[in-house]
């Protein structure tokens, strides 16, 4: 770590009776702050490449249930890129990604399941498994993010990214119920 990112230390008061007081609250607060929009900034990212690997997903799975629900969790997709954005503009910083590395591994895993496997219920079975990965990774992800933004008292990005997170927690429920019928299919084959 080079110096200049060597974290603040807390302020030390010292006062007339010489007793220490650790006052860390303004510097936490604006550290929590700065890894609060970074970690905007990485699920920005993350919702971007998903509104670009979706379609290939929808286009390679075979259960029209599985399909349908993909590609409507695409628009819902490009509609949380929208509404991030209104975060951004919320705390008056600019709206850009960051490479999120665990997404990117998650959407490696989901296109080597598509290599592996050929169409049929065995890969809508791997399709739903990695786009649960998927939808955990983004409701942990959004979870942390609504408990920053209430913290800091930023209370229009923290409903705006409930809603957010409402909506991936809806998502998974859904690929739980397709995954029941997609596993009873590959168990009939
Ligand atoms: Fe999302
Ligand atoms: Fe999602």
């Amino acid at each position: 770590m080079k110096n200049s990112e060597k974290p603040t230390p807390n302020k030390t008061v010292h006062t007339k009776d010489n007793k220490n007081i650790v006052s860390p609250l303004a510097d936490a607060a604006s550290e929590l702050k700065d890894f609060f929009i970074d970690s905007l900034k990485d699920i920005y990212w993350a919702e971007n490449a998903l509104v670009s690997a979706l379609p290939k997903m929808a286009s390679n799975a075979t259960s029209p249930a599985l399909t349908v629900a993909i590609l409507e969790h695409l628009s819902v997709t490009e509609n949380q890129v929208v509404r991030l954005q209104k975060v951004f503009e919320l705390l008056g910083e600019k709206a850009e990604g960051k490479k999120c590395e665990a997404m990117a591994g998650l959407l490696k895993e989901g296109d080597s399941i598509l290599q592996e496997t050929v169409p049929g219920a065995v890969r809508d079975a791997g399709i739903i498994a990695a786009s649960q990965k998927i939808e955990h990774y983004e409701i942990a992800t959004y979870g942390t993010l609504c408990a920053f933004a209430k913290v800091l008292g930023e209370n229009d990005a923290a409903k705006l990214l409930t809603q957010t997170l409402s909506e991936e927690k809806e998502a998974d429920c859904l690929l739980n119920d397709i995954a029941l019928n997609a596993v009873n299919m590959v168990a009939a084959e």
